[in-house]
């Protein structure tokens, strides 16, 4: 069984989209299907009901549709809350260009892996007085060699050549100091893969001028998320840009995207991000085959000029899930 947390927003309607294609295909997955977000907090007084943790950790693998987070209503982030919970540390953002999206960038094939737990995210903040704020930045050792360890596997087990750490140890010289310590120590054990460090100021500008030269960048949870996001838009943006949260017990594979309100019921939302998603998931679960023959019906609808209005086309979100399904027959 696998947990289906089908979200809010479009997220029920790119779920549905999903479930259909992954069954045109031939494969039958038993969906433990658990809404959470705003539609069941009016029954359940939360967000993320215990259910939907008890189900993930029962089934250990879950597909996740993108969840709201309610501003101003004293509701922690879900995501935040599920990364938490379930110590999903590591973020895998895979961005490779697609068939017959053009963007200002080819050859871009990056796989971004952040820190998920720490850093400025753990949300330690004062004012120290009227005019004056900090917040505190955590970096440990033992987070940080096991995001280092994430990414040389990763590397190793998908014939990556090179893992670049990538901080801003000049200025932080002890907190992004020790990240990549700890990145040189783990590094020496994988004499297979080249390793390299990069400063975050200086990547970005490499990034826009020249993508093809990044393989797998690891970094703390700040640089990785805006950085996550800028690959996202090498490759064609939100509609197409799939990520997984991982830990050492469960795996929950969503898109990067949220859950686009304005766009909600209206037939527009692009299923692919969380297809994508739900195609490395299969991977993991050990169903190549089946990732692969979807993958394939999947390149061949953009092959064939159809998309979504995001990526400029003008189909509507059923009409492409029926194109992807219609392609999956000759395969
Ligand atoms: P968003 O990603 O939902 O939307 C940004 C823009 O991209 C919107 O114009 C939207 O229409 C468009 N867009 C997003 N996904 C699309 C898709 N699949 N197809 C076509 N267009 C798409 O970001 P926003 O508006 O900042 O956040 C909305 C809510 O989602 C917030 O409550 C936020 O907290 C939550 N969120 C949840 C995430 C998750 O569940 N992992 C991640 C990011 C945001």
């Amino acid at each position: 069984m696998i947990t289906l947390i089908n979200g809010d927003g479009i997220g029920p309607e790119i779920s549905d989209a999903v479930v259909k294609i992954i069954e045109a295909s031939g494969l039958k997955i038993d969906w433990d299907v658990q809404t959470a977000g705003e539609d069941v907090i009016a029954a359940e007084g939360t967000p993320l009901p215990q259910r939907v943790l008890d189900s993930v950790r029962r089934n250990k693998t879950a597909l996740k549709a993108p969840v709201t987070t309610p501003i101003g209503k004293g509701f922690r982030s879900v995501n935040v809350q599920l990364r938490k919970e379930l110590d999903l540390y590591a973020s895998l953002r895979p961005c490779k260009n697609l068939p017959n999206i053009k963007t200002k960038f080819e050859n871009v094939d990056i796989v971004v892996v952040r820190e998920n737990t720490e850093d400025l995210y753990a949300g330690i903040e004062r004012k120290t007085d009227e005019n004056t704020a900090e917040s505190v930045k955590i970096i440990t050792r033992s987070a940080s060699e096991r995001i280092a360890e994430f990414a040389f596997d990763y590397a190793v087990k998908n014939g990556r050549k090179e893992v670049c750490a990538v901080t801003k140890a000049n200025i932080c010289k002890l907190s992004d100091g020790l990240f990549l310590e700890a990145f040189r120590k783990i590094a020496a054990r994988y004499p297979q893969v080249k390793s390299n460090e990069i400063l975050v100021d200086n990547l970005c500008m490499q990034l826009v001028l020249k993508p093809e030269n990044f393989d797998v960048l690891v970094l703390p949870n700040l640089y990785g998320d805006i950085v996550s996001d800028l690959t996202a838009g090498l490759i064609g943006g939100l509609g197409v840009a799939q990520g997984a949260n991982i830990g050492a017990d469960y795996a929950v594979f969503e898109p990067v995207h949220g859950s686009a309100p304005d766009i909600k019921g209206q037939n527009k939302a692009n299923p692919a991000a969380l297809l994508l998603s739900a195609l490395e998931m299969l991977r993991y679960i050990g169903e190549n085959k089946y990732a692969e023959k979807i993958e394939r019906a999947l390149f061949k609808t953009f092959s064939d000029g159809i998309f979504t209005c995001d990526l400029g086309g003008n189909a509507s979100a059923a009409q492409f899930t029926d194109a992807v399904i219609s392609r999956l027959a000759g395969e």
